[in-house]
């Protein structure tokens, strides 16, 4: 089945998941140069750069204050940088608001999950992005098979299992709600997805099932940042390892080549 059309790309639904066409090569999916950001006197990021390849889950790390939440945010859009620029589809920017952000296919899911509690798992899947039977004028009126068919294929995209996507999310557990936005994200995204904390309310069985998902997101090709404070989850998860300390990147290595002792003394400033 022919999928939506997303920025440059095109999504084909197909039994395997979602199947990522690039019709642009355009080399990493998102890199920063450079970024500074203040709170008043307060600095909280101060010339961190990075990039993320498509298909690659990094996972950013470091202690409470150390600039993960700013960074994520300055990368999702919700915060602007004080100095510094942000490379998307070979373009630079100095900062960009959550609109444009998300027209560059950068998909957040934020730690306290920003879910329509009443609507169905396949409404708040296509949300934003809902397939229209018919328009007449600004009336438009939802295409429910197919937003259940979307629903569907992006919930098997990150293996993900839940009861039914026409029940509220009001009625799903904490795991359920968290796959509904993983699968959100997976569907309006066509870069990158961002995920703040994605665990840190979760059970271990859910945890794992969110790991998976995550690892998923990648197969279909996207990118993942993942901020995380678990350091067996990031082990399990990450491709490469980015640590923060006081705002300054403190590592950036493959997961291979950094042992958990050592990780731990860059982040705690003891090397
Ligand atoms: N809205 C704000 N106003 C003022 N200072 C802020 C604000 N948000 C964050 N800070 C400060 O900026 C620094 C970085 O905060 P940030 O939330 O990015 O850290 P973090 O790495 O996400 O921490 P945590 O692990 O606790 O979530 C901290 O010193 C914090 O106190
Ligand atoms: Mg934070």
């Amino acid at each position: 089945m022919r999928g939506p059309a997303i920025g440059s790309r095109r999504f084909h639904w197909t039994d395997a998941g979602i199947e990522r066409q690039t019709t642009m090569a355009e080399g990493v999916a998102l890199a920063c140069e450079g970024i500074t950001r203040f709170y008043g006197a307060v600095r909280a990021l101060h010339g961190v750069s990075l990039s993320i390849d498509y298909g690659e889950i990094v996972c950013l790390v470091g202690d409470n204050g150390a600039g993960k939440s700013t960074l994520a945010k300055i990368l999702s859009g919700t915060l602007s940088p004080d100095r510094g620029r942000i490379f998307v589809g070979g373009r630079a920017y100095e900062g960009y608001d959550m609109r444009q952000a998300q027209g560059l296919g950068i998909e957040t899911v934020h730690q306290h999950l920003a879910l329509c509690d009443k609507l169905s798992g396949a409404e708040n899947i296509v949300l934003g992005r809902e397939p229209a039977r018919f328009r007449l004028g600004p009336l438009e009126i939802l295409d429910r098979p197919r937003a259940r068919d979307i629903a569907e294929a992006s919930l098997r995209a990150v293996s993900a299992r839940i009861p039914s996507v026409d029940l509220p999310v009001e009625k799903l557990s904490g795991g359920q709600r968290q796959a509904i936005a993983v699968a959100r994200a997976v569907h309006s995204a066509s870069r990158i997805v961002i995920f703040d904390e994605p665990t840190a309310a979760l059970g271990i069985k859910q945890t794992a099932a969110t790991l998976d998902a995550i690892r998923n997101v990648a197969r279909t090709g996207l990118a993942a940042l993942v901020i995380m404070h678990n350091v067996d989850d990031v082990y399990e998860i990450a491709d490469r390892i980015v640590a923060l300390r006081l705002g300054f990147v403190v590592a950036d290595v493959p997961r291979n080549e950094i042992t958990r002792s050592e990780l731990a003394a860059r982040m705690a400033g003891h090397e």
